[in-house]
C-alpha cells in the first residue's frame, strides 16, 4: 500500500472531472449483468457464462474513458450491450436519461444511430464489394437522407475529417485497395457520419502496424474534442491509453476492479491485478528483452463458475485467507477522491464509497 501517494496532477484531474460532470450523464450503466446461457445437447440448461457481472459507471458528454482488461474479461460483451446488441439479464443502461430496456425495436434502431462503433478488424468490418462512397451512403439512406447531393456533401465532409484526403483519391475505392490504416479511417468515418454523441471503439488499433496506431488514436482524440464526443476506448494494451483517455476502468473476469484517472492508474494504482497488468506492459526498450517479468501465476478464472469472493484471489500474492476467498470486496476509495478499487487490502485505510 506504499504506492498510495497524492499528486497535484491527480487533484487537478479530479477537479476537472468534477466540474465537467455536472448534470445527467450521457450514458449510465446500473448494476449491469450480461450472462450467456450454456446449453447441453443444444437444449438442456448447463449454466451461464457471466461475461459482465455487476458493472456500473457514468459517462458524461465529451468524456473519454478506456476499459482495459485481458482477453476474455468481458470487454466486447459490455460494448455490445451498450450498443443494444446484447440484452442484459439484470441491471439497465440509460442513454440521455432514457432506459434502453423501455425502447421498442424502432426506438432501439434510432438509439443505435446515436452511437458510432469502431471495431478491431477494419477489413472484416467493411463490405468488400462496396466502394467507400457506397459504404458511407448506406447509414444515411437507412436514416432517411433522400437527397443524393446532401449525402455526397456529408460523405465528403466526414472523409476530410478522418483525413482521407484528397477525397477524390479514395471515394471510388474498394476496401481491398486501401491500407489497414486507411480502412480504419473509413470505419471511423462510417461511425461518425450520423453525428453520434458517443463512439465505442473496441480494440481499434490492435490489428494495425505500430506506425499507424498513434495516428488513428490521435484522430479519435481530435474528433472527440472537435465534436464534444464521449468515447469508450476498449483495449487490452495499457500502453496506448495515454493518448486520449481521461479515466481508465480496469476489467477482470466480468467486473470492473479499479476506476481512476489515467495518472492514478499509471502512477498510483491500487489493485494487485492492475499491478500485474502494468508489469505485463512493455515499453519499447532494448533492455526489456533481457528482463523476465514477474506476472501472477495461473489463468483467468472460468466465467461459468467464478471463484467465490474476489475473482482474482487464486492468483493474488496478497490474498487474505478467510476474507478474499469468502466475500465479494466492496468499492473502496483509499487514495484520491474518485479513485476506486474493489480490493480487501484497503479495508483498513480505505472508506467504502
Ligand atoms: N454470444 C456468446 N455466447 C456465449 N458466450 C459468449 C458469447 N459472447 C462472449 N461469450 C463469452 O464471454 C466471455 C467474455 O468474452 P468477450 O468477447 O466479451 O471478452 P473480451 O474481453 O472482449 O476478450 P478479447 O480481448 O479476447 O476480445 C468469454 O468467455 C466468451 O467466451
Ligand atoms: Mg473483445
Amino acid at each position: 500500500m506504499e504506492n498510495i501517494q497524492k499528486t497535484d496532477q491527480n487533484q487537478v484531474n479530479t477537479m476537472d472531472n468534477a466540474s465537467k460532470n455536472n448534470g445527467t450523464p450521457l450514458l449510465s450503466l446500473k448494476n449491469l449483468h450480461v450472462w450467456f446461457e450454456l446449453k447441453r445437447w443444444g437444449f438442456a440448461h448447463a449454466g451461464y457464462v457471466r461475461a459482465v457481472d455487476d458493472v456500473s459507471f457514468d459517462l458524461h458528454r465529451g468524456d473519454a474513458i478506456a476499459i482495459v482488461g485481458e482477453s476474455g474479461s468481458g470487454k466486447t460483451s459490455l460494448m455490445k450491450t451498450i450498443l443494444g446488441i446484447n440484452r442484459p439479464i439484470k441491471g439497465d443502461i440509460f442513454f440521455d436519461g432514457q432506459s434502453l430496456s423501455e425502447l421498442n425495436p424502432r426506438q432501439l434502431r434510432e438509439f443505435r444511430s446515436k452511437i458510432g462503433f469502431v471495431q478491431q478488424d477494419p477489413y472484416g468490418a467493411l463490405p468488400p464489394f462496396m466502394s467507400v462512397r457506397r459504404i458511407l451512403s448506406e447509414p444515411l439512406i437507412i436514416n432517411g437522407i433522400k437527397d443524393p447531393d446532401e449525402r455526397e456533401e456529408r460523405i465528403r465532409k466526414v472523409m476530410s475529417e478522418v483525413k482521407l484526403n484528397p477525397v477524390d483519391d479514395f471515394i471510388e475505392k474498394f476496401p481491398h485497395m486501401l491500407s489497414g490504416g486507411q480502412q480504419q479511417r473509413v470505419v471511423i468515418a462510417r461511425a461518425m457520419i450520423l453525428g453520434p454523441k458517443l463512439i465505442v471503439a473496441d480494440e481499434p488499433v490492435s490489428m494495425l502496424d505500430a506506425s499507424v496506431r498513434v495516428e488513428i488514436l490521435k484522430l479519435l482524440e481530435n474528433l472527440q474534442h472537435s465534436h464534444d464526443l464521449a468515447v469508450i476506448y476498449i483495449t487490452h494494451d495499457l500502453s496506448t491509453v495515454r493518448y486520449f483517455s481521461e479515466r481508465i476502468f480496469v476489467m477482470y473476469a466480468g467486473q470492473l476492479i479499479e476506476k481512476s484517472s489515467v495518472d492514478g492508474i499509471l502512477s498510483n494504482h491500487l489493485h494487485p491485478y492492475t499491478d500485474a497488468l502494468l508489469k505485463g506492459t512493455s515499453e519499447p526498450d532494448a533492455n526489456n528483452a533481457k528482463i523476465f517479468k514477474e506476472v501472477p501465476p495461473g489463468e483467468p478464472p472460468s466465467l461459468v463458475n467464478p471463484p467465490k469472493g474476489c475473482r482474482f484471489h487464486p492468483r493474488c500474492a496478497k490474498m487474505i485467507d478467510g476474507l478474499c476467498n469468502v466475500e465479494d470486496p466492496p468499492e473502496f476509495e483509499p487514495a484520491e477522491p474518485g479513485h476506486l478499487t474493489f480490493c480487501w487490502l484497503y479495508k483498513q485505510n480505505g472508506h467504502e464509497s
